[in-house]
Order: structure tokens, then sequence, then C-alpha cells
């Protein structure tokens, strides 16, 4: 049986003299996926997004869009950015203020040779699709900066292209208007059928919007899958920490006499079949309590924050220079320093190794 990807990334590297931007990353996606691609500052994102969209070349590896190699990094094999039936919508979605947002739309479907019929036809039926038809004849200057993103959106999803291609592009818009244009997006992607990419380091927008999620850091895919994999089962601290709402706490412990320990609470049975190298244990902020007094695995610490959401709180403590979350559904009764206990739960949620660091150490030895 044959999978029909939408796009397929293998062992894709951009390399800008020692600074490794994109470093062997491999994805696939079916055809109409909406793929997220999520991850701090300077991970690589729009990196990836340009060589998909022709705008860079990469320095190894491959680029497949359905059965149609677009770019090889191995060979230099590249399909030229207007050849690969791809739309690209930035953050900064430049549309042409001399141009009225008729023209905005109509110009690519010209440029690609469309009848004026036809154009006509296709521009009021985008700009009915994302709701703006009223618009037609204003200027960019005329119109709001959340109508200004839907030309902009309008204009790219005009020509019909099969990939649909997302930097940002609801990072200059205010809470609300984000919201509802993520709406409108995906209401967009459905009804184009495009297989999209999407770049963003907003984890609700990803978790939101994506039936793929590829959770990036230095250039790596740390973890790929669908939204709820990666919340129920982090592949990595990395991903425990940055994904979820709030994220997972991650607490380093060492290994005494066959029990984990942080600083001498005694956090239950180790695994031992990883040798005694660093362990880190995950507890998801809903598994941890907050006590007024001391008791058994309780930790002190300190009180930072409380913020009301859908009738719980996200409480913030400190432990030294650790930050950790906990949801409850009473708001502690508690100012800024105030001492409170951290209870962990009998059992973590998940044990990280450190496998890398392990083999170090072993070889050290
Ligand atoms: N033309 C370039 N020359 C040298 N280094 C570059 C170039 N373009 C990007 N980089 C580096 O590559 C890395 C990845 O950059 P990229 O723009 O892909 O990050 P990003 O994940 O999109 O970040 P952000 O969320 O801030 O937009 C960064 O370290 C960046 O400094
Ligand atoms: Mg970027």
């Amino acid at each position: 049986m044959t999978t029909d990807f939408g796009i397929r990334i293998r062992g894709l590297e951009k390399r800008y003299g020692d600074v490794r931007a994109v470093d062997h990353v491999d994805l696939a996606v079916p055809s109409g996926a909406f793929l997220v691609l999520l991850g701090p500052s300077g991970c690589g994102k729009t990196t990836i997004l340009r060589m998909l969209a022709g705008l860079e070349e990469p320095s190894g590896g491959e680029i497949h869009f359905g059965d149609q190699l677009v770019a090889s990094g191995d060979t230099g094999m590249t399909v030229a950015p207007g050849q690969r039936d791809a739309g690209l919508v930035f953050q900064s979605y430049a549309l042409w203020p001399h141009m009225s947002v008729y023209e905005n739309v109509a110009w690519p479907l010209k440029v690609k040779g469309w009848s004026t019929e036809r154009r006509n036809a296709r521009v009021r039926e985008v700009l009915d699709l994302l709701s703006i038809g009223n618009l037609i004849e204003r200027y960019p200057g005329e119109i709001s900066g959340g109508q200004q993103q839907r030309v902009a959106i309008a204009r790219t999803i005009a020509p019909g292209p099969k990939i649909l291609l997302f930097d940002e592009p609801l990072s200059n818009l205010d809470a609300k208007l984000r919201a509802e244009m993520r709406t409108e997006l995906m209401r967009v992607h459905r009804l184009t059928g495009a297989t999209s990419v999407y770049v963003t380091h907003d984890q609700v927008e990803a978790m939101t919007m994506a039936s793929h999620v590829a959770v990036m850091a230095q250039g790596r895919v740390e973890q790929f899958g669908a939204p709820d994999e990666l919340l129920n089962a982090p592949a990595t601290r990395f991903v425990a920490t940055f994904i979820g709402t709030p994220p997972a706490n991650v607490i380093p412990v060492e290994v005494v006499q066959g029990r984990y320990c942080y600083k001498q609470i005694d956090l239950g049975v180790a695994d031992q079949r990883n040798g005694v190298g660093p362990s880190w244990l995950m507890y998801r902020a809903d598994a941890l309590l907050l006590r007024p007094e001391p008791g058994s695995r309780c930790l002190p610490v300190e009180f930072a924050e409380a913020t009301p959401v859908a009738g719980r709180h996200i409480v913030t403590v400190w432990d030294s220079e650790m930050r950790l979350n906990i949801v409850t559904t009473e708001a502690p009764r508690a100012n800024l320093g105030d001492r409170l206990f951290l209870e962990f739960p009998a059992v973590p949620t998940m044990v990280y190794h450190d496998r890398a660091e392990v083999e170090a150490q072993a070889s050290m030895a």
C-alpha cells in the first residue's frame, strides 16, 4: 500500500558557514495535512519554509512535493519557486500599496495568464471565502491590519496552489483577532484541500490547528506526531517543558540506593536499566499538590503567582532557580515569596534519561 504523501522531507540540511540552521530533518505528511513547525526563536522554522518555497537551496537532503522531487541538496537540483505550485504567506503581509484589494489579489493570476473573466470570478470567490468581498475597491491603507492579512491570504490561495506555506501569519494581530483568524485559516485549509505547512512559536496555535506537529530545537526535530501524542507522551525533556498550558515540570534527580531523590525527597524506585546517569522525572501540572504545611514527599517552595483559568488556577512557585507549575481547583491563599509545600505523587508521569550523557560517562570511566 502506498501513502499519498503531500510533502516528504528527507535528511534536509541547511548550513550557513558553521551554523547548522537545519540539521538532518526527516518529515512526511499525507496530502491535505496541516503540518505545524513549532519551536523557539532561531530553531530553523523559517529556513525550512524558505527551502520548501524554493527561496533557499538545501545544503543536503531532499524535498518531494507529492511524487515530484523539488530540491536536492545532494545533487544541487532545484525547481524554481514559480514552478512549485506553492503559495507563501509571511508575517509582514506586504500588499502593494498602490493597488486596490482587487488588483492585489488579481495580480498573481494575471502573471499566470488567466483571462480577465476568469480572474474576476476567482478574485470575487476568494474574497468572499475570507469574508472581505465588500473591501474589493479599497486600498491597503484604507483597511485594518486583520483585513490586510485576509487580503494577503486571499492573494496566496487565489491561484489554487497544492501547497500552502505560512510563516507566523498571525503574529502581528491582537489576541482576539488571532483566535478569529485561526478558525478562518482552518476553514480555508479545509476548503482548498491544500497541504499546509504553518510556522509558529505559539504552542496554542499549533495545538489547535495542526493535524501533525514537528517540535523543533536547534535545527532538529525533537518530536513529530499528532497534537495529542505530544501532550500525552512528550518524547524529550524539551518537548515536555515546551508544550502544554501550563507546560509539565521536569525535575533533575539523583539515584540513591535504587531510589530517585531530589533534595532528600524520595520520589520512588529508580529504573536502573539505564545505569547511573542523569535522570529527570516529569510531573504534569495537575499531578502536583500545594499544601500549607510540610508532609511526606513535600518540597518547600516560594509562591510566585496564580492565574485563574476556566474555573481553575495555574500557580507558579519557585524552588531555588527552578520555576514549577501547578494546576489547582482552589486558589492558594499566599502572597509573593510565601513558603508553601509542593507534594509529589508516588509515581512520576514520565522518566527521561540522557542516554548520550550516560554513554559519555561510561566511555570516560
Ligand atoms: N542567511 C543567514 N545567514 C546566516 N545564518 C542564518 C541565516 N538565516 C538564518 N540563519 C540562522 O539560522 C538559524 C535558524 O534561523 P530561522 O530564521 O530558520 O529561525 P526561526 O526558527 O524561524 O526563528 P524565529 O522564530 O525567530 O523566526 C538561526 O540561528 C539564524 O541566525
Ligand atoms: Mg522565523
